[in-house]
């Protein structure tokens, strides 16, 4: 059926070609034309929940937070960590919606997306997998040169995800990624079936990817593999670790992977089993060498009711305050302490290799609003205070709620923007966080009598206190539950100044009204991938005499103060590089284009649009597009920007 739409389709190339490429356009006038009333896709969901109520006992609104100057005895200190802690976790399906059709065509959105946090973290991971992989295969050919394609979905699988279909142009599209931007990939390796495997993830990865190969999962939640009817009943973590056997054997055996010790396991979605009792296999004596890191797979809750009939209905009123508190992210962290203290002795990363507000799609209200961003920014940090070196936060298509970004249904993708989620904000933070010099090293203060509503965290850079993250779950209009942490040094005395960026909104229910140190990405389907608005970083004057800073934090919000200029030096300010490589191309290409007219002639040919873009990816150099007050360009021949299309803004 895929196969044969595409056909169709083809009759009808010749004639949408062009020279032309329009592209990142807004037709005003098209969305008013939608029904308000239909139901949309779970990604533009327009649910906002009331927030908690104001806690009782209030929280306590004036603390102090004593904070050693460097980081010699300061106890239990997590390990160093990199400003790429977090990433994202890409559902195989979706790489064409998000990261473009093939490597000739490269979503500029995209990258954007990912300079950002490059700019704050010196580079980004993704991994591009999910239950999706676990039927991957690989074929020469796909129509109209698509780097992947669906197939069915699998009737056994309640999660109901269909194989995934590539070609070597996937490997392409990742690598000309991150020839752009500096993108590290992790790979799957399908294990549908393991006798034989199915290597060509490993070979093409390995010769394509190179050096931007981090690493290869071997198994994606095989604790729910009995579950999923993907093995027998009797599937223990035994057979598991037996499998793990055989693919270490036969990829010693292949001359054609180069890397043998850049495997990643055991992915465990502690539902079925605990990572213990893979561990209790003997697993990681059998196959250190053979492992770059150990990893687990968790959400705190599930929505598989609502998307499958699975399990149990959910209130998402009720469930949105288990999010809003710092008890949350700690009693996510908690099955995995023993296993962190068993990574770190054996000198192993440990990934949260797939990870989100809920499985099967997260919650509406929740997932996709501010309130779900701070619980993701917290999260982030207990698991590296926890010693997890990494977590990726999972990326589906526009059925889900939680998407750190969501690229529009392909057949309005040349007419809307992208959609960014409230945990996109979060991986942003997050790496400004952590910042570039990979050794940041994360203390949960327990201030304010550790107060659940007003999480804090010390980051030590170098050994010397750099930065401070101050929480407020509370929303209060009233003002009565803005509190001021008063930060002072021991063993040192307080700057002079320091720089505080906020993260902000009216409530923990908005959903796209947030703005980060002044600046936000705008609302659904207007975004293109980078800050809109001016910075805004607020200079606090301390008191050295007293040793004391005093900073604010409104009920809502986050602060990140920066407690040095080598702290603030190269993150607090990043300078992202900007990409307009052309996306879309159509027949319209003047400058006055009748949006509803578009709407009504193109708007179910969307997989054309998709399949015959031939522009290239290009570093934006032109200062004409920087500045554009105009959304709209028009792009001609090999991509100066000739004119913007003021009409249609
Ligand atoms: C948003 O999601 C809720 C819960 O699934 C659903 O009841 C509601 O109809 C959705 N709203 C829209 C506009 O689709
Ligand atoms: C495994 O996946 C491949 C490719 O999708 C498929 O051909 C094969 O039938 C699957 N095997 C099992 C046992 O499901
Ligand atoms: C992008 O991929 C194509 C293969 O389709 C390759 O020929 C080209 O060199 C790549 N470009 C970059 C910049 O890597
Ligand atoms: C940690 O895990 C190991 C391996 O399964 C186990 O032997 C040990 O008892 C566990 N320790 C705790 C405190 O749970
Ligand atoms: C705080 O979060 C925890 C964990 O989700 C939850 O069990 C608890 O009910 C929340 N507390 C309040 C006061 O909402
Ligand atoms: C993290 O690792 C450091 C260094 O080994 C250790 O001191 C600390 O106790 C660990 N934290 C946790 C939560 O295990
Ligand atoms: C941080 O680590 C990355 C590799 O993970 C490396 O490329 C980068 O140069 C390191 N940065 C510093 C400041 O050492
Ligand atoms: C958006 O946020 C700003 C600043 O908090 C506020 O003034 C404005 O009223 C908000 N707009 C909406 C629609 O909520
Ligand atoms: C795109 O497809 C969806 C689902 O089929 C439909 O609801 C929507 O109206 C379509 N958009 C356009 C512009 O045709």
């Amino acid at each position: 059926m895929f196969l044969s739409s595409f056909l169709v389709l083809g009759a009808l190339l010749p004639s949408a070609v062009r020279g032309v490429t329009v592209y990142g356009q807004i037709p005003i006038g098209i969305t008013s034309a939608a029904d308000p009333t239909a139901t949309r896709p779970a990604a533009y969901n327009d649910t906002t929940l009331t927030p908690p109520p104001i806690p009782n006992p209030p929280i306590g609104t004036r603390f102090t937070l004593a904070l050693q100057a460097t980081s010699a005895g300061v106890y239990p200190l997590s390990i160093p960590l990199k400003g790429t802690f977090y990433g994202f976790s890409v559902e195989m399906s979706v790489i064409n919606q998000l990261f473009g059709k093939n490597s000739a065509h490269i979503s500029p959105i995209f990258l954007n997306l990912m300079a950002n946090i490059v700019a704050r973290a010196g580079a980004v991971h993704v991994r591009t997998g999910g239950n999706t992989q676990e039927y991957a295969f690989f074929v020469n050919e796909l129509p109209f040169g698509a780097a992947i394609a669906k197939q069915k979905a699998d009737t056994n699988n309640p999660t109901e995800t269909p194989a995934v279909i590539y070609t070597i142009d996937y490997f392409y599209l990742l690598s000309n990624i991150s020839s752009l931007v500096n993108v590290k990939w992790y790979l799957g390796i399908p294990f549908n079936e393991t006798a034989p495997f199915r290597l060509d993830i490993v070979h093409h990865g390995e010769a394509i990817l190179g050096e931007n190969l981090l690493g290869l999962q071997a198994a994606n939640e095989p604790d729910l593999y009995a579950d999923h009817k993907q093995r027998p009943e009797t599937y223990s973590p035994f057979d598991y670790f037996g499998e793990f056997g055989d693919l270490v054997a036969v990829l010693a055996a292949d001359d054609k992977v180069p890397v043998k010790n850049n495997l990643i396991g055991p992915s465990v979605a502690t539902g079925d089993w605990t990572p213990e009792m893979v561990w209790d296999t003997g697993f990681l004596q059998a196959y250190s060498s053979n492992l770059m890191a150990l990893s687990v797979e968790h959400y705190p809750d599930n929505n598989c009711f609502a998307a499958f009939g699975v399990g149990q209905p959910k209130d998402y009123q009720q469930e949105f305050a288990t999010f809003l508190n710092h008890t949350a992210g700690q009693e996510l962290v908690r099955p995995y302490l023993n296993t962190s203290r068993i990574a770190v002795a054996a000198g192993k990363p440990l990934l949260m290799f797939e990870t989100n507000t809920a499985s099967c799609g997260g919650f509406p209200g929740i997932s996709d609003s501010f309130g779900g961003a701070l619980w993701a920014i917290d999260y982030g940090l207990q698991m590296g205070y926890s010693n997890f070196s990494t977590a990726l936060l999972h990326v589906g298509g526009q059925n889900v709620f939680y998407n750190p970004f969501t690229a529009p249904p392909t057949n309005e993708s040349a007419f809307f923007d992208w959609t960014i989620g409230a945990t996109y904000y979060a991986v942003l933070i997050v790496a400004e966080v952590l910042g570039k010099t990979n050794t940041s090293q994360l203390l949960d203060l327990q201030g304010n009598n550790a107060n659940i509503f007003t999480p804090q965290y010390a980051v030590y850079e170098n050994g010397k206190i750099a930065k401070v993250a101050l929480f407020n779950y509370v929303t209060d209009p009233s003002g009565a539950s803005d509190y001021i942490a008063t930060i002072t040094f021991t063993g040192g005395t307080v700057p002079g100044s320091v720089r505080v960026k906020y993260f902000l909104s009216d409530s923990v229910s908005t959903k796209d009204n947030m703005t980060w140190a002044g600046q936000t990405f705008g609302k659904m389907k207007a975004v293109d991938g980078r800050l809109q608005g001016t910075l805004d970083v607020r200079t606090i004057a301390c008191d050295t005499g007293a040793n004391t800073c005093l900073i604010p934090v409104p009920a809502p919000g986050f602060a990140l103060v920066f407690l040095s200029d080598a702290a603030w030096d190269g993150v607090g300010d990043p300078q992202p590089a900007t990409y307009s490589t052309s996306a879309y191309t159509k027949t319209q290409n003047t400058a006055r284009i009748d949006p509803t007219a578009l709407a009504a002639s193109n708007g179910n040919s969307g997989k054309l649009w998709d399949s015959v873009t031939g522009s290239t990816s290009r570093k934006s150099v032109s200062a004409a597009w920087r500045n554009r007050a105009a959304h709209v360009g028009v792009l001609l021949g090999a991509g100066t920007l000739v004119a913007t299309v003021a009409s249609l803004v």
